[in-house]
C-alpha cells in the first residue's frame, strides 16, 4: 500500500494535458492495453487532446481494448444519455479504436459476475481513467462500498442523481438504478489516474487523499492500490499537508 502520487496543475488545461500525456504514455508501453474509462465532465478535456494526438500520428491506439465503467439501467446504448455511448463517441472512436474493441457492461448480477470473473482471468484492466464523485464515489461505487465489491447493479444514491441531473433535460428523470464496475476490480488495476478538477471536489478530494480508507468515502480506498496518480488542478488540489488551500 502506498499512498497515490499527486500531480498538481493550474487549472483544467493543464490537467487536461497531463492527463492525455499521462494516457498516452500508458498506450506507448502497453500497445494492446485494457482501458477501463470514465465519462463525466472532468476527463472530457483529456480525451479531446489524445483525439489530437491520435489524429496527429503521435499515438496509435487501435490495439487498444476499451471497457465501459458504468451505465444507467433503462436507457438504451443508443440514448443521449448512455455513458457508453459517450464513452463510445468521446474516447474510442476520436482515438481510432474499432467500435468492436469497445466492451460494454451487462446488465444483471449474474452476468456481471461472470464477466468480472473472465477480465481476471484475462489479467485485469491494465489502466484505469476515473473521476471522484462530490460524494466521492469511483464509477458508481456509491458511499458505502467495500474495497473488494464486485461488478454489480447499484441504487443510485440521491447526491448522485441530484449531481447527474445537470446532464439530462431539464424535468427529466435521472435513473434511479445503474452497472457499475466495483471497486474490487478497479483497484487491482495495474494503473489507475484519478482527475480531478475544481473547488467543489476540494473536500472529499482532502478525504480521499489524507483520512484513513473507509467504504464512506469509496475514493479513500484508491490508497490501497498499488499505482495510483492524481492529476488535479489547483482548485481541487489539497496541498500536501492535506490543508486545504484557499488561493
Ligand atoms: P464529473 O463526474 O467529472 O462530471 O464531475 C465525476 C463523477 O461523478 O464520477
Amino acid at each position: 500500500m502506498s499512498r497515490p502520487s499527486v500531480h498538481r496543475v493550474a487549472d483544467y488545461d493543464d490537467l487536461s494535458r497531463v492527463a492525455a500525456r499521462v494516457v498516452a504514455e500508458a498506450i506507448r508501453d502497453m500497445p494492446t492495453a485494457r482501458i477501463l474509462v470514465a465519462t463525466g465532465a472532468t476527463p472530457m478535456g483529456a480525451y479531446r487532446v489524445l483525439g489530437k494526438l491520435t489524429g496527429a500520428g503521435e499515438i496509435d491506439a487501435s490495439g487498444a481494448t476499451v471497457f465501459q465503467l458504468d451505465e444507467y439501467l433503462g436507457v438504451g446504448r443508443n440514448h443521449r444519455r448512455s455513458l457508453g455511448r459517450w464513452a463510445l463517441e468521446t474516447f474510442v472512436l476520436p482515438l481510432s479504436i474499432d467500435e468492436g474493441r469497445f466492451v460494454r457492461l451487462p446488465f444483471d448480477d449474474a452476468a456481471l459476475t461472470a464477466y468480472d470473473r473472465r477480465i481476471r482471468d484475462e489479467g485485469g484492466y491494465d489502466l484505469a481513467i476515473l473521476g471522484i464523485g462530490e460524494n466521492g464515489h469511483l464509477g458508481f461505487n456509491e458511499p458505502p462500498t467495500e474495497a473488494d465489491a464486485p461488478s454489480r447493479v447499484v441504487q443510485l444514491s440521491a447526491a448522485s442523481r441530484r449531481s447527474n441531473a445537470r446532464y439530462w433535460d431539464p424535468g427529466a428523470v435521472v435513473p434511479e438504478r445503474a452497472v457499475t464496475v466495483g471497486l474490487g476490480p478497479i483497484l487491482r488495476a495495474r494503473r489507475i489516474v484519478l482527475l480531478v478538477s475544481g473547488a467543489r471536489k476540494r473536500t472529499i478530494l482532502r478525504r480521499a487523499l489524507f483520512e484513513p480508507p473507509t467504504p464512506d468515502v469509496p475514493a479513500s480506498l484508491l490508497q490501497r492500490a498499488h499505482d495510483v496518480l492524481v492529476v488535479a488542478d489547483r482548485a481541487a488540489a489539497p496541498d500536501a499537508t492535506g490543508r486545504e488551500d484557499h488561493r
